[in-house]
């Protein structure tokens, strides 16, 4: 491809992409499937590789993020982002209308009212039609530069193409991280045994403000705009800029509404104080603004905030409830959690008998007793919180909640690591709700993808002593599964029934499990359930060690070199390798033939000039990427090691390269080469 035909296809490309991103996050819509979508992406960032020169601003390849930030820099709104009064009660609301009514001289205006957006607030400028610069509120004076945070949210148009709009101008909006998004982060935060993320507001805004963009992108943050400023604009009211921001492609709640009187601004009020809560975003409360633009700049604004537009704050949800006892939940990590049961209470329009308590320290810090009367109160997450008790109605006779000591489920003595405030079960092996779990963890279809085999099928199986560790699944045959009698859950909660596999779900499910060998190697290591080793982890892992060997071999240090590994995930690892029930398993599965290799496409074999050498790559490489590297590496005939150590023969360096493996090179005498040596290696 010459650079015509390039900038001919990224032009191309660019429009497609661009097109069917509109289609999906405004019109719900689609044309293709997800593969295809990303086969146009993946195409047109190769091409931008290739021609350097022809990557525009506004490209759609900027969605994946990967500019990495240190520091934000500090931008001058040029219009103060002001903050809004709050009212709670229809007294105060009244109480604002008039001081409308005072300050205008009359009572001819018409409100609009929209929701009130719980996330984060966004200034965007946009330079001829192209998306120039995002930045943060910060404390309405100034805020930080994140335009290529922002330029990932895949609703926040990068180039308005054509269109009737102003050379330049601001739109500002709410940044949030979709409800559905963030239930998905925190059920695979609690899958790998990370702590939950408190709501989607501080994730959405600790997200933005991420150095690393890519991982930016990979959090689905998505915003609504709600106003439109710049020099010149000739719209009388805000709803015909709010038709605007529509017209030009940007994402406008559809929930506003104009309210022609007071009545029927709590007409608003009402009909939303419930039905908000089947949005896609967490809302805490309405806007009313002046309509008009003319009647607003005649109201002005106080130094805080405009006269001209006001919040009315919903109420937490929230309910007094009896507490009737605790409970306590056991993980896959054998993490535990206690749920308060509760008398049956109604909140938010759903009726609700359990609670989240989270761990010991909340129940302590609650001081909580069975009996007492409590506060309940939800947010963003399904299961409600307990927020406190009424201690007007304490029985002085109640005595405070001891912590259970022992495992619910097979009653091993829980264990609590100091500085954490999670305890654990640490019966890996036999404690049933941990070996259900990770036999779940490990047949998802992002691990090894044997969803058809089902949650009772699974407890069907460990039931009947058929298996106990995901490596057992692979020595299943048919005659154990067909007819396989287990039991499910009535829908109506109560009770079992019992079913048997037939024929052709034995079949199927052999057939899943036969072809899970196959899965690549960063799904095993995911699969395998180590602590903290989520997907991104394992595929780093996976990519920087190449080898479940090498990982195991690796030490602590070692394990610090690869890409965003950490102390907290390094103990982890090697606390996995250490352990002995862990050996049995990677040895069942090994043996069943699963994948302990990372599979690279290497291209043609060029030579074996290297003649089976081994190398270590370490550092950063000027003429030739890493990946190009360790490919001409097997090309030549090399192989690739993580570690240095005696045996090794290469160890290759580029800049910045850790001083431990430097050290370690010398004292076992390994020759170290640079990039040039190495070409001329292989050239010759
Ligand atoms: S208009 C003068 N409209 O609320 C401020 N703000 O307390 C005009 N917010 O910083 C803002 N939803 O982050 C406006 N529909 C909405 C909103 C909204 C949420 C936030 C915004 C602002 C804060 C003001």
């Amino acid at each position: 491809m010459n650079e015509s035909e390039g900038r001919n296809r990224i032009e191309e490309l660019s429009r497609l992409i661009n097109y069917h991103n509109d289609l999906y996050y405004q019109k719900n819509r689609t044309e293709l499937s997800d593969f295809e979508f990303d086969q146009l992406l993946e195409e047109l960032i190769h091409i931008e590789k290739e021609f350097l020169n022809l990557k525009k601003d506004d490209s759609p390849s900027q969605r994946v993020g990967g500019t990495i930030t240190k520091n934000f820099e500090a931008v001058v709104h040029r219009y103060p982002m002001l903050s809004l009064g709050n009212t709670y009660s229809r007294k105060d609301l009244s109480e604002f209308h008039e001081r409308v009514v005072r300050g205008l001289g009359h009572s001819d205006f018409e409100y609009f009212c929209e929701l009130k957006f719980d996330g984060v607030a966004l200034s965007v400028t946009y330079k001829n039609g192209i998306l120039d610069k995002a930045v943060t509120r910060g404390d309405g004076v100034r805020g930080d530069n994140i335009t290529p945070n922002v330029k990932t949210i895949r609703s926040m148009p990068l180039n308005l193409g054509q269109g009737n709009f102003p050379q330049e101008f601001e739109v500002r909006g709410e940044a949030f991280m979709p409800l559905e998004v963030f239930r998905r982060i925190n059920a695979e935060r609690e899958d790998i045994g990370e702590e939950r993320l408190a709501n989607p507001r501080n994730t959405a805004s600790g997200t933005l403000k991420m150095q690393d963009s890519s991982i930016v992108a990979s959090r689905d943050l998505d915003c609504y705009l709600y106003s439109l400023l710049g020099e010149g604009l000739d719209y009388n009211n805000h709803s015909d800029s709010i038709e605007a921001l529509i017209q030009w492609g940007f994402k406008v709640s559809p929930t506003f509404r104009k309210c022609l009187s007071l009545s029927e601004v709590y007409n608003y009020i009402d009909y939303w104080e419930f039905k908000r809560l089947e949005l896609p975003l967490d809302t805490d409360g309405i806007v009313i603004k002046v309509n008009n633009i003319r009647q607003q700049q005649m109201l002005g604004a106080t130094a805080k905030s405009p006269r001209w537009a006001i919040a009315y704050k919903y109420k937490s949800e929230n309910a007094v409830t009896k507490l009737n006892g605790i409970t306590y939940q056991v993980g896959r990590t054998g993490a535990i959690t206690p749920v308060a049961e509760l008398e049956p209470v109604l909140l938010a329009g759903t009726t609700v008998k359990r609670a989240s308590l989270h761990n010991a320290n909340e129940i302590i810090r609650l001081d909580l007793r069975i009996g007492d009367e409590v506060f309940v109160e939800k947010g963003g997450e399904i299961i409600p919180k307990v927020t406190g008790v009424n201690l007007e109605y304490r029985n002085q006779k109640s005595v405070s909640v001891e912590y259970i000591k022992n495992c619910p489920e097979c009653g091993t003595l829980l264990v609590r690591a100091e500085g954490e405030a999670v305890h654990y079960c640490p019966n890996l092996r036999s404690c049933p709700p941990q070996v259900l779990g990770r036999l779940e963890h490990f047949i998802q279809r992002k691990a090894m993808n044997i969803e058809s085999l089902g949650r009772e099928t699974l407890r069907g199986l460990v039931d009947a002593g058929l298996i106990n560790d995901p490596g057992d699944l692979y020595a299943l045959t048919y005659e154990t599964l067909n007819g396989l009698e287990f039991s499910i859950e009535n829908t109506n909660g109560e009770g079992y029934s019992v079913r048997s596999l037939r024929e052709k779900s034995a079949t199927n499910i052999l057939e899943a499990i036969d072809k899970s060998r196959s899965s690549p190697f960063e799904n095993v290591l995911f699969a395998i359930g180590i602590r903290y080793v989520g997907q991104t982890v394992a595929e780093n892992l996976a990519d920087h060690f190449e080898s479940l060997d090498n990982i195991q071999r690796a030490t602590f240090d070692d394990l610090l070199e690869a890409p965003e590994i950490g102390e907290k995930i390094a103990q982890s690892v090697t606390a996995f390798f250490r352990n002995e029930e862990s050996i049995i398993l990677l040895n069942k599965l090994k043996q069943a033939g699963l994948n302990f290799d990372i599979q690279r496409s290497t291209g043609t074999v060029k030579s074996h000039v290297l003649g089976g050498k081994s190398f270590v790559i370490s550092g950063v490489f000027n003429r030739v990427g890493r990946d190009d590297l360790k490919a001409l590496i097997k090309q030549n005939g090399g192989k690739i090691l993580s570690s240095v150590s005696a045996k090794l023969d290469f160890l290759l360096a580029g800049d910045n390269m850790g001083p431990s493996k430097f050290e370690k090179a010398n004292k076992f005498g390994v020759t170290i080469i640079n990039e040039s040596d190495f070409m001329e290696m292989i050239e010759n």
